[in-house]
């Protein structure tokens, strides 16, 4: 079938769901930079700007990142519900904020997959503590993680020991930085200390103590009290990935978006424990650093790290906007 009108319910009602599901997905300190409006069988994405970090992200690159995910969410939302859909990615001078449209064309015959990832969308967390796994992720496993970025034409690169070194230092010298500016700690005090009802930012419940180890996590309770405890694990083998594109414009940032979405699900159908850390591109050298570690051929946009931690106690999923503050109808 490949006609949006013989679906069994409307098409509008089909994309509401799914633009609402998708706003599970992951963005920079939770600011949930999106906007979706519905309209007959097209969904259309949009950046909210008011949300962006000025300070941390000027060019607003992770915040279309940001987008990104949540595009990707849609789409396997819609895929596991049934529906068949393409995705246009835009690029209009005159309306830059408006990212992308998913439209449905028929029905899709859904496969296991698109449910283990549906599911995983709904489980995934950020886990911000050392791993405890006592081994190194099979290379079956890291292949998988890293296949998923492919289709979005963004590489995940694997660090060896040397450059997971390298990225130690990297993310070290960002929070230094960072840390020094006063409207970059005003900037991420604001997202870690919300008024509840806003629903939005990162809880100090998702957050863990700041303990030594190679590759520092950024500190989400700097003046508050982590509600997560660090744990046994001290990731001794966790695997860091760092993603990359050929070229560094809006729509290379969406894409990579995309492919980290698609990437933390397969992580998550695992029981691989995920998080993304963007201290280290947020600032120009520490960027320049990581560029020279995975080598000339891409733009570093973003760093993952994985491992093993099930056995933790289960974070708290953090807050989200209510559906109707971010889907609007066209
Ligand atoms: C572009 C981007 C950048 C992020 N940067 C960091 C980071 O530097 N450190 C970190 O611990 N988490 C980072 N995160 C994870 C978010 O803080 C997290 O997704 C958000 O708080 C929602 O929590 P959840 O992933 O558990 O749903 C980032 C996420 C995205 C999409």
């Amino acid at each position: 079938m490949h006609d949006k009108h013989l679906l069994p319910i409307p098409a509008g009602d089909l994309l509401y769901e799914a633009a609402s599901v998708a706003c599970l997905a992951p963005s920079i300190a939770n600011t949930q930079p999106w906007r979706w409006s519905v309209g007959d069988g097209t969904l259309d994405l949009r950046a909210d700007r008011t949300r962006q970090l000025t300070i941390a992200d000027p060019q607003g690159r992770l915040m279309i990142l940001s987008c990104g995910t949540v595009l990707h969410h849609a789409s396997i939302v819609l895929a596991a519900l049934g529906a068949a859909a393409t995705t246009q990615r835009l690029s209009d001078p005159d309306d830059p904020d408006l990212l992308a449209r998913l439209t449905i064309t028929g029905l899709h015959q859904v496969t296991a997959e698109d449910m283990r990832l549906h599911h995983a969308l709904r489980t995934r967390r950020t886990d911000r503590r050392p791993f405890l796994g006592l081994a190194p992720l099979p290379d079956e496993v890291i292949a998988l993680l890293c296949n998923a970025s492919i289709p979005f034409g963004v590489t995940a690169h694997e660090f060896d020991a040397q450059q997971t070194g390298m990225l130690g230092l990297a993310v070290q010298s960002a929070a230094i930085i960072e840390n020094h500016e006063a409207a970059y700690r005003e900037e991420a005090a604001t997202w870690t200390r919300r008024d509840p009802s806003a629903r939005d930012g990162v809880p100090p419940a998702s957050a863990v103590a700041q303990v030594a180890r190679t590759v520092a996590v950024r500190d989400f309770a700097p003046a508050g009290t982590p509600g997560l405890a660090v744990g046994p694990g001290d990731d001794r083998y966790t695997t860091y990935l760092a993603f990359s594109t050929v070229h560094d414009t809006p729509a290379d940032w969406l894409r990579t978006g995309e492919a980290v979405s698609a990437v933390l699900l397969t992580a998550a159908t695992l029981g691989v424990a995920t998080s993304v850390m963007s201290d280290v591109v947020e600032i120009a050298g520490a960027r320049a650093l990581l560029h020279a570690a995975i080598g000339p051929d891409g733009y570093p946009q973003l760093t993952l790290r994985a491992g093993v931690n099930e056995s933790a106690p289960p974070i708290p999923a953090t807050p989200r906007r209510p559906a109707a503050e971010v889907i609007g109808k066209n």
